[in-house]
């Protein structure tokens, strides 16, 4: 079987990237099992910082590596929080913690527009000139009190364009057909059976 390392410590993430390529025949492993620490994300893009997670986990392990890199764009604030949505509110932030310093900075404002950006990199090792780059993005607008109890990060806050709720009260299946990281993981797949990845 095919084994591909996945550059992430998220179990969430870890089940998704399994079941999906469990159909390709291709074993999906966690980078914590093969003692990959976790590698400064010093990059200024999406891009940059997965292509260092996936270079980083490809070098300790000597597998092909999957990376992902997502967060959340707002237009009033220039596309912050960005790359840094997940310490928005600091190092070691909590989502709650990141949302309401979101809500806060848009207190007053009407223009809301935002929309989650997901890169997904796959090297084929940690020195792969031409990684697989997928990119996907998901609009919406971010509401004025957070609301629901499913998801993570900014769920509560974050209203998609399809909907009138915020993500937090769609199910799983309902986000990951509309979501940044469910499309930009269809692109990845795609890309992977062109290039004969899969056999
Ligand atoms: P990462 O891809 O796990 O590094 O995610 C970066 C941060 O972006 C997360 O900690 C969340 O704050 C935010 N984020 C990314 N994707 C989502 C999503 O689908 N829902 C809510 N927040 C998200």
């Amino acid at each position: 079987m095919n084994k591909i390392v996945l550059a992430s410590g998220n179990k969430g993430k870890l089940k998704e990237f399994s079941e999906l390529m469990a159909d390709y025949g291709v074993e999906i492993l966690a980078q914590s099992a093969l003692n990959v620490a976790e590698v400064p994300e010093t990059g200024t893009t999406f891009v940059e910082n997965a292509i260092i997670k996936a270079r980083n986990a490809a070098e300790v392990t000597g597998h092909a590596a999957i990376a992902d890199d997502s967060g959340l764009e707002v237009d009033f604030l220039q596309g912050a929080p960005g790359i840094y949505s997940a310490r928005y509110a600091g190092e070691g932030a909590k989502d709650e913690q990141n949302y309401t310093k979101l809500l806060n900075a848009l207190d007053g404002q009407t223009q809301r527009s935002a929309r989650f950006q997901c890169v997904l990199v796959y090297m084929r090792h940690a020195k792969d000139p031409t990684p697989i780059i997928c990119q996907a993005s998901w609009e919406g607008t971010i509401g004025f009190a957070p609301q629901g109890d499913n998801g993570h990060g900014y769920d509560p806050i974050f209203i998609p364009a399809e909907h009138e709720c915020p993500a937090a009260e769609l199910s799983s299946d309902e986000k990951n057909k509309l979501s940044h990281r469910g499309k930009a993981l269809v692109l990845l797949i795609e890309a992977m059976k062109q290039q004969g990845i899969f056999n």
